[in-house]
C-alpha cells in the first residue's frame, strides 16, 4: 500500500505529520511522489487564514480528480481545517473518506484500517498526545517535542483555540523522557511545541507540576542535547524565570520567536493581545539585558479591523525599533467563530491591505538584512543538516540564533562545527568551516 501526504500550516502540524509517517509506515505504508500513485491521499490541514483554506482546496480538487479516475483511492483529511468542518465536510465534500481533528492522530491508523467506511468523523479532543507515537523524524538529529496542545487567549482574530480546544499540558515526566529517548536516538536539537509554552503546567496536577522555565531546565539537562528551542510564547506570560532559564542554560538558544501582531496599542487591544506597545518594547528590552545578541523574530497582521494609517505607521516603526532578524507578516482575515469576525467589520480595502503590507515587507526584509550582517566576519556554531538546497557540494545548517548558513565543509550531518561567515542576505549566511568537525556526541550536555 502506498501514502501521499501533504501538509499545511504550523510546526505543531508538520510534527504530527511526523507521526503520521511513523503510523502508516508501521501499518506497512510506504510514501509516494505523487497523488496518482497513492491508495491512500492524505492531508494535514490548517485553517489559520482564508488563504490557507483556499490552497488546500486547490489541493483536495486534485484528490478528488485522482479518486474520480481510481474510485478505490482512500482520501483522509485531518489537522485544523477537518476540525473547523466537523461532518460538514462529508457533505461538502463526498469524495473524503476519512476526517479526523488534530488531536486524532492517534486514531489514523485505526481510521484508514476501517477504510472506506462513510463518516467516519472523529472530533474529540481527547485524543492522546501525538509525542506517544511512532515517528518519522524529517530530520534525524533534530527533533520537536510536544509539550501542550490548545490555547486558552482570546485574541480576537484567531481561530486556534476554537479547532485545539483549552490548553493541556503535557505531564512534565513524559516530555523529559522522550527527549531522552531522541538524544539515545541521536537528537542534538530540540525544539518544545505549544500554542502558547510559556502559559505550561497551570491546568496539571499540583503534584508533579512543572513551571515552562522548570521544564526549559529540565530539558536542557538531558544528557547529548546540545541546543533547545521553543515555539510560540506569548509576550504577556513572558515572565522572569523563563528570561532566566534561556539566560542560563547554555543549551537554550540564543532566539526568539515573540509575536508582536501590530505596534499600535488602540489596535493591540482591539485584538486583545493584553500589552501595549511600551510593555512589549520593556519585555524586548528586558530580553535584550538578559541574553546578548539576541535573535527576535516575529508575526505582524496587516488590516486588522479599523487599523488606520497612523496604526499601521506603529507596527512599520515597531520594526526598526525592535530590529527583528525575520518577520512573518498576514493580511488580516475574518475567520469564522472568532470575536472579530462576529463583531468587527473587515473594514480596511483590501487594495489598502496589499499597499500596507507590501511597505511592512521592505521594512522587515531591510531591518533583517542589516542585523544578519551582524555576523559577517565572526565564526558561529552551526548544527549541520545537510547539503545545500541550491548547491549539494555545499553544506547547509543553521547558528543557535535559527539563522540558516551555507557553507564549504566536510562535516556529516548532526555535527557542531565553527563556521566563519563570510556573506549575508536578509534569510542566509555563508561562509566556510573551520578546524575539524566536532562529534555532537562528544559536547558536553
Ligand atoms: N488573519 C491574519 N493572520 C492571522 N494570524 C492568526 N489569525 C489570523 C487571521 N485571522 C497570524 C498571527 C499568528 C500567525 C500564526 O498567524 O500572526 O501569530
Ligand atoms: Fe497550526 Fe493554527 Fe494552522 Fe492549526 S490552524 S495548523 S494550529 S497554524
Amino acid at each position: 500500500m502506498r501514502y501521499h501526504l501533504t501538509t499545511f500550516g504550523c510546526q505543531m502540524n508538520d510534527h504530527d505529520s511526523e507521526r503520521m509517517r511513523g503510523l502508516l509506515e508501521g501499518l506497512g505504508y510506504a510514501p509516494v511522489e505523487r497523488r496518482d500513485d497513492a491508495d491512500l491521499i492524505l492531508f494535514n490541514t490548517c485553517t489559520i487564514r482564508g488563504s490557507a483554506d483556499e490552497r488546500f482546496l486547490g489541493n483536495l480538487g486534485d484528490a478528488k480528480r485522482v479518486k474520480r479516475e481510481r474510485p478505490s483511492t482512500v482520501v483522509a483529511v485531518g489537522g485544523c481545517w477537518a476540525q473547523s468542518m466537523k461532518e460538514e465536510v462529508f457533505r461538502e465534500f463526498p469524495f473524503v473518506d476519512i476526517a479526523f481533528g488534530p488531536s486524532e492522530v492517534a486514531r489514523l491508523g485505526e481510521l484508514v484500517a476501517r477504510e472506506r467506511i462513510e463518516a467516519v468523523g472523529a472530533f474529540s479532543f481527547d485524543g492522546a498526545f501525538s509525542g506517544s507515537l511512532p515517528s518519522r523524524r524529517e530530520r534525524p538529529h533534530q527533533a520537536w517535542v510536544q509539550m501542550s496542545v490548545g490555547c486558552n487567549c482570546v485574541c480576537a482574530y484567531c481561530v486556534v483555540p476554537s479547532v485545539r480546544g483549552r490548553e493541556r499540558s503535557r505531564p512534565p515526566a513524559d516530555v523529559v523522557a522522550e527527549a531522552r529517548a531522541l538524544a539515545a536516538d541521536g537528537v542534538v536539537e530540540i525544539t518544545l511545541l505549544g500554542q502558547n509554552v510559556n502559559s505550561y503546567g497551570r491546568d496539571l496536577p499540583r503534584e508533579g507540576r512543572e513551571t515552562f522555565a522548570g521544564l526549559l531546565r529540565a530539558v536542557a539537562g538531558v544528557e547529548g542535547i546540545a541546543r533547545v528551542r521553543y515555539t510560540s510564547p506569548h509576550p504577556k506570560d513572558m515572565k522572569a524565570d523563563v528570561i532566566a532559564a534561556m539566560a542560563e542554560c547554555p543549551e537554550v538558544c540564543e532566539h526568539l520567536h515573540l509575536p508582536a501582531q501590530s505596534g499600535s496599542t488602540r489596535i493591540l487591544k482591539a485584538m486583545r493581545r493584553t500589552y501595549s506597545r511600551d510593555r512589549y518594547l520593556e519585555l524586548v528590552g528586558r530580553l535584550r539585558d538578559a541574553i546578548p545578541d539576541l535573535s527576535l523574530t516575529t508575526d505582524l497582521i496587516v488590516g486588522f479591523p479599523g487599523e488606520t494609517e497612523e496604526d499601521f505607521a506603529d507596527t512599520l516603526s515597531l520594526v526598526e525599533e525592535v530590529g527583528y532578524d525575520g518577520a512573518y507578516t498576514f493580511l488580516y482575515s475574518p475567520r469564522p467563530g472568532t470575536e472579530a469576525a462576529a463583531n468587527l467589520p473587515d473594514d480596511v480595502p483590501p487594495e489598502v491591505k496589499r499597499e500596507r503590507i507590501g511597505r511592512l515587507i521592505e521594512v522587515t526584509q531591510r531591518t533583517a538584512a542589516a542585523r544578519a550582517a551582524r555576523f559577517v566576519g565572526t565564526t558561529g556554531e552551526v548544527l549541520v543538516e545537510g547539503p545545500s538546497r541550491t548547491d549539494p557540494t555545499r553544506l547547509r545548517g543553521r547558528l543557535r540564533h535559527n539563522i540558516a548558513v551555507n557553507f564549504t565543509g566536510t562535516a556529516a550531518p548532526g555535527t557542531l562545527v565553527d563556521v566563519v561567515i563570510e556573506g549575508s542576505t536578509s534569510t542566509t549566511l555563508s561562509g566556510r568551516q573551520v578546524g575539524a568537525p566536532v562529534q555532537a556526541d562528544l559536547v558536553p550536555a
